[in-house]
């Protein structure tokens, strides 16, 4: 596996910083996922989720093309890798922010933190003028996260395969604009 040194950009935040993901990472990232919990949250993570899924993740994060798709590390000052935040073109081509963080780093408002800068990156310097954002409707805490840092609801409800559940899910759209 390689992941190019390719001066990626480097967030910081008050506790956090938001920088490439490492083929180093792969067990803090497998040790954290490997959450039922965390994983049932989001489209694409599965469960169980070993070592090797972290290494596959991490090997598609390095082909990624920076202009179309990018993936953070969430770094906290104190404890080290927390969790993992992205931008993702979907099917229309339209890109959509996702995050997760291991369960013992929430409630401390540490999404809120490493997604609202992340946002004023992407407005900033990834150009971006207007960014969607899904959440299961299962889901309020990430809501609140959306909400709290700029995202408003469309009103569109849809429905979305979870890996983990192995079941679509009601998902509710969301749209940031810069
Ligand atoms: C969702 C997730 C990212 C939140 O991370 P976090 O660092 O705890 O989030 P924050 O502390 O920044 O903010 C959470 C907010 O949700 C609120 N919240 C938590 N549980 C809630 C619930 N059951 N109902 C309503 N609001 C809730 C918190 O009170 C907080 O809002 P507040 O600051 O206004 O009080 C984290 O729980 C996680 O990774 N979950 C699993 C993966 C996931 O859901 N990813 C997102 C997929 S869309």
């Amino acid at each position: 596996m390689s992941i190019p040194d390719d001066g990626s950009p480097v967030i910081a935040t008050p506790r956090l910083k938001l920088r490439a993901p490492r083929a180093a990472d792969a067990p803090k990232i497998a040790a954290l996922a490997n959450d039922p919990d965390v994983a049932r949250m989001t489209t694409r993570m599965p469960h169980p989720y070993s070592l090797a899924d972290a290494e596959t993740f991490l090997e598609a994060c390095a082909s990624q093309d920076p202009t179309q798709e990018t993936v953070f590390a969430i770094e906290h000052d104190g404890e080290g890798l927390v969790g993992m935040l992205g931008f993702h073109p979907d099917e229309d081509g339209r890109t959509e922010l996702g995050y997760w963080l291991g369960r013992p780093h929430w409630g401390q408002g540490l999404a809120t933190e490493a997604a609202g800068a992340a946002l004023v990156w992407a407005g900033q310097d990834w150009k971006r003028r207007y960014l969607l954002a899904g959440h299961f409707a299962d889901n309020p805490a990430s809501g609140q996260v959306l909400c709290k840092t700029g995202f408003l609801y469309t009103g569109d409800v849809v429905l979305r395969h979870s890996l983990a559940r192995r079941a679509p899910a009601p998902t509710r759209m969301m749209v940031w604009l810069a």
